[in-house]
């Protein structure tokens, strides 16, 4: 389907170091120029449904890949490759038994912020649909270590600018392995493991179980912009469930709170050091 590279550590993902032909790339029109809006990602994210969306996805070298990734045989194939972390991770379905809905269900920017964790908890896991939002991000986008919502069972990154090109220090897509893993889906004490520069045309899909943490590096210099497709493939329903902590680790944890360490600490995302909420 593409060129891959699979890696279980520090948590599954597949690193896509081709998305298009590199010919096919270059042609691509101008990353979609997206106004300042509320309830977003960085706070510049043009969503599907939302007025500009479908002209985007309609150009060409855009609707390539747009097309492939939102096919059912595309997220049959990513799920395949997790199939074996899906089981061991406690994913609420099989790969196997992944069903793309069609005509796709559309998640608005309102439902991201009203129900971060479960739009309809009656929705069979299995039933599946994608996020395609186009991002933008400078030098303000904050580093933070996070996962993201449970009902999300991959996520992932489309690199549409370089690094270098954006004249950016730091920002690179990380992941994380977490010191005192609790198995709740926060992350206590992460230290970085693996990062992947910008690099147009790269992507990199995560298996957003309960160890999947990830996040941006900080961005410590930036001349141009930071931009990316983020992509996912989510159910309605939550398909990851946090353990509850006992009293043990709750105490432990609270005494790192008060000590500053840890990314219990610090804010969750870029929005929640803004103003509440959490939609990814
Ligand atoms: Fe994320």
């Amino acid at each position: 389907m593409l060129d891959h590279i699979y890696s279980s550590s520090p948590s599954p993902h597949l690193y896509l170091p081709r998305l298009l032909d590199p010919e096919a790339f270059k042609k691509l029109a101008p990353f979609p120029d997206i106004k300042v809006r509320a309830m977003g990602r960085s706070g510049r994210d043009l969503f599907m449904g939302e007025p500009g969306y479908d002209e985007v996805i309609h150009r060409d070298g855009y609707s390539d890949l747009y097309n492939l990734f939102t096919s059912a045989e595309f997220v049959s194939w990513v799920l395949s490759k997790f199939a074996d972390d899906m089981h061991r991770y406690g994913c609420a379905f099989a790969a196997k038994d992944a069903k793309l809905m069609n005509p796709p269900f559309l998640e608005t920017r309102e439902a991201l912020e009203h129900a971060p964790n479960v739009l309809d908890e009656k929705a069979p896991a299995n039933e599946l649909f994608n996020r395609f939002d186009f991002t933008i991000a400078r030098g303000n986008y904050t580093s933070y270590v996070h996962l993201d919502s449970p009902r999300r069972v991959i996520g992932g990154l489309l690199f549409f600018s370089d690094a270098e090109e954006e004249g950016m220090a730091g920002g690179e897509f990380t992941l994380y392995r977490d010191l005192l893993f609790a198995n709740d889906r926060s992350a206590h004490l992460p230290i970085p493991v693996k990062k992947f520069p910008m690099r147009k045309n790269t992507g990199v899909l995560f298996l957003n179980c309960n160890v999947g943490f990830h996040g941006p590096s900080r961005i410590r210099s930036i001349k141009g912009t930071r931009k990316w497709v983020y992509y996912s493939i989510s159910s309605r329903n939550q398909v990851w469930q946090p353990h509850r902590l006992n009293a043990f680790y709750r105490a432990g944890l609270k005494v790192l709170r008060k000590l500053g360490m840890g990314a219990a600490s610090g804010p969750r995302s870029k929005l929640e050091a803004d103003v509440p909420g959490h939609s990814q």
